[in-house]
């Protein structure tokens, strides 16, 4: 894992739009796998602003995002879903065929996951995945766990998780308590991860990734059976490890 800490989110959403851009220039049908959440937004702004100044073309580019949550349909205004229209896909040229999002509804979950997973296999793998982390160390909706599954699953999300995302729901009890998730090897065959975090609420478990081994406790911690992993702070999230900054 590298870790580059950068002096703030823009900083960081123009250094991973760069390694974005690069990778489309060079693969036109380049496979990313996308993140919802408030960290990737800035770097979704700044692929939307490429893409208008006709730098990136989305045309060929698939999509597979991380996670969505059970029980709502797509269109709830806080699906994933939505989350991704809204910050990401209306804006830009990618066609709706090559977006891949779990459904949230599946009749058969064991069945739909076993399928995403197909059709990521089929479309070659991801290139890049872009991940946030949650403050108890979850990637995906991978929650800390004694066992982490390395497949697509139902999971259930911890009361701490479901108390973070309440800021986007009228009430925490309208908050989905499950989850349709890609499991830690899904993950983890991505050919290149970038985990991205800001803000001074995510130093704690910024720090405990970088100094701690590997344990189903921090499932972030599973990166470092990665070979090419970049982590990208801020210098607030970035605050409690000791330095090996690169820009
Ligand atoms: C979102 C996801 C989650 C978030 C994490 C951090 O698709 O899989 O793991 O990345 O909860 O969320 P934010 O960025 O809102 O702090």
């Amino acid at each position: 894992m590298k870790l580059n800490i950068a002096q703030n989110e823009q900083k960081i959403s123009q250094l991973v739009a760069d390694e974005i851009e690069n990778l489309i220039k060079r693969k036109p049908d380049a496979v990313l796998g996308l993140a919802t959440g408030s960290t990737p937004i800035p770097v979704y702004q700044e692929l939307i602003r490429r893409h208008q100044a006709g730098r990136i073309d989305f045309s060929q580019v698939r999509t597979f995002n991380l996670d969505e949550y059970y029980g709502l349909d797509r269109s709830h205004d806080q699906s994933y879903y939505q989350f991704m229209q809204t910050h990401l896909f209306s804006h830009i040229n990618i066609q709706e065929d090559n977006i891949h999002i779990p459904s949230g509804q599946p009749a058969d979950v064991e069945a739909y996951c076993r399928e995403y997973e197909a059709e990521m296999e089929r479309a070659g793998g991801v290139d890049l995945q872009l991940l946030g982390i949650g403050h108890n160390g979850h990637i995906g909706f991978n929650e800390p766990a004694k066992e982490l599954h390395p497949g697509t699953h139902l999971v259930r999300l911890k009361p701490t998780t479901i108390e973070a995302n309440a800021r986007f729901f009228t009430s925490i009890e309208q908050v989905p308590t499950q989850a349709i998730t890609m499991g830690m090897q899904n993950i983890l065959k991505a050919k290149r991860i970038l985990l991205l975090a800001t803000g001074r609420d995510k130093a704690e478990i910024i720090h405990k990734l970088i100094h701690t081994g590997i344990t189903t406790d921090i499932p972030a911690s599973f990166l470092k059976l990665h070979d090419n992993v970049g982590i990208f702070v801020d210098e607030e999230a970035g605050s409690l490890v000791a330095s090996c900054a690169t820009s």
